[in-house]
C-alpha cells in the first residue's frame, strides 16, 4: 500500500471520530468556504452564477447523506425539487448530482426510489440533469440496481457514476452497456477495504485511463471527473489522436479545486462543469477533501493550534 493510500485511510477513519468532528467543524472554516458554495441555495446560485460567467457550467449538489429516517429523506428530496424549480428559470445547463443514501437507501431500496423518480418527474421535462453520486461500496450494487430500474421505466434525463478503485468496475461497466449510460468516471473517494479496492494511486490511474478509453471506445458520454493533470492530458490526447470530438465528452472538477484549470480547459473548448455543493451538512464532504489532500489537514492542524 502506497504512502498516499495510508493518508487517506487513515483521515477518512479519524474523521468517523465524533470529538475530531466537532473540533473541525469548529475550526475548518476556510476550508468549508474553499469547498462549499454556501449553506444557502441563494449562495450556490450566485457562485454558478459566477462560474457560468467564467464559461465553466454548475453541477449543483444539496449536501447530505446516509439519512437515518425517512422524514430526513422525504426533507432531502423536497430540497432537491426546490433546487430543481430554481435552476429551470435559469438560462444556463441544468445539472444536479444527488446521493442515493440522502434519499434513504439505508432505509430502503424502495424508498430511495420512489423518491428519485419524484425528483426525475419534475427534472426531466424542465431539462434538469440529475446524476446519482456513487457512494461507498457496500451501496454500489443498490446504487446500480437504481439506475437500471429508472432507465427502464423510461427516464434518460439520469447518470451513473463508476469508480476506478473498485476491482468490480470493468464489469459494471460492461453491464451497464446496454443502457448506454450517460457516465461519470472518477477515481473514488470512499475508504475502501483491500479486499475490494486497488489500493496503490499507480493502479487505480492506470485502470481509470482503461476505463475510460473504453466508455469512449463505446461511443457512450463520459464526464471525466478528476483534477488529475497527467489523467486529463492523456484523455486529450487520446481523443484527439482518434478524432472523438469534443461533444463526446466532459470534464469535471470539483468548486473550489484548480478553478484555473477548469477555466483554461473551458477556454480551450470542452465542456467542462463544476460540482458545487451547498447546504448544512458538509462535514462529510470536507472529511473526503481532507482525506484527498495533506495540505487541507496542515490548514485544519494549524487552525486548531492557533487556538
Ligand atoms: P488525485 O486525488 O490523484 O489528485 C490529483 C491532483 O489533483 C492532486 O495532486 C492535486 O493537485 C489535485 N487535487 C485533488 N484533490 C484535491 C483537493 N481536494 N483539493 C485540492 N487539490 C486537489 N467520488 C466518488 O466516490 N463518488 C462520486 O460520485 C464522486 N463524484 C465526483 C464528482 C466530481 C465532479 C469530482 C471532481 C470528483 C468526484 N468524486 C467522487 C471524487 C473522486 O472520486 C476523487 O476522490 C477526487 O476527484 C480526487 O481525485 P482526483 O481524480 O482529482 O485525483
Amino acid at each position: 500500500m502506497n504512502l498516499d493510500l495510508v493518508y487517506r485511510q487513515a483521515v477518512l477513519s479519524v474523521a468517523g471520530n465524533p470529538r475530531v468532528e466537532a473540533l473541525i467543524k469548529g475550526r475548518a472554516r476556510s476550508l468549508v468556504r474553499r469547498y462549499v458554495a454556501g449553506e444557502t441555495l441563494e449562495e450556490a446560485l450566485r457562485a454558478a452564477e459566477a462560474l457560468e460567467a467564467q464559461g465553466v457550467h454548475a453541477i449543483l449538489d444539496l449536501l447530505g447523506e446516509m439519512v437515518r429516517s425517512e422524514e430526513e429523506a422525504r426533507a432531502f428530496q423536497e430540497g432537491i425539487l426546490v433546487l430543481v424549480r430554481a435552476l429551470a428559470e435559469k438560462p444556463w445547463p441544468k445539472y444536479v448530482s444527488v446521493k442515493p443514501t440522502q434519499l434513504g437507501l439505508d432505509l430502503s431500496e424502495g424508498l430511495a426510489l420512489e423518491l428519485l423518480r419524484g425528483i426525475l418527474r419534475e427534472a426531466e421535462p424542465k431539462g434538469v440533469f440529475v446524476r446519482l453520486d456513487m457512494e461507498d461500496s457496500p451501496r454500489v450494487e443498490a446504487t446500480l440496481r437504481l439506475y437500471k430500474a429508472l432507465r427502464e421505466e423510461g427516464f434518460s434525463g439520469v447518470g451513473v457514476v463508476l469508480q476506478s478503485y473498485l476491482f468490480r468496475t470493468e464489469k459494471d461497466l460492461l453491464d451497464l452497456l446496454p443502457y448506454r449510460p450517460n457516465l461519470r468516471l472518477v477515481k473514488g473517494a470512499y475508504r475502501e477495504p483491500q479486499e475490494v479496492a486497488f489500493q496503490d494511486k499507480r493502479l487505480i490511474d492506470a485502470e481509470y485511463l482503461h476505463l475510460g478509453k473504453l466508455a469512449l471506445r463505446e461511443g457512450l458520454y463520459v464526464a471525466f471527473a478528476t483534477h488529475d493533470p497527467r489523467l486529463i492530458a492523456e484523455v486529450k490526447r487520446y481523443t484527439e489522436a482518434f478524432g472523438i470530438p469534443k461533444t463526446a465528452f466532459e470534464f469535471q472538477l470539483l468548486y473550489g479545486v484548480r478553478p484555473e484549470a477548469q477555466r483554461r480547459l473551458a477556454q480551450e473548448g470542452y465542456t467542462v462543469r463544476a460540482y458545487v455543493p451547498y447546504g448544512k451538512d458538509w462535514y462529510p464532504y470536507l472529511s473526503r477533501r481532507i482525506a484527498e489532500r495533506p495540505e487541507n489537514l496542515l490548514l485544519v492542524l494549524r487552525s486548531l493550534l492557533g487556538g
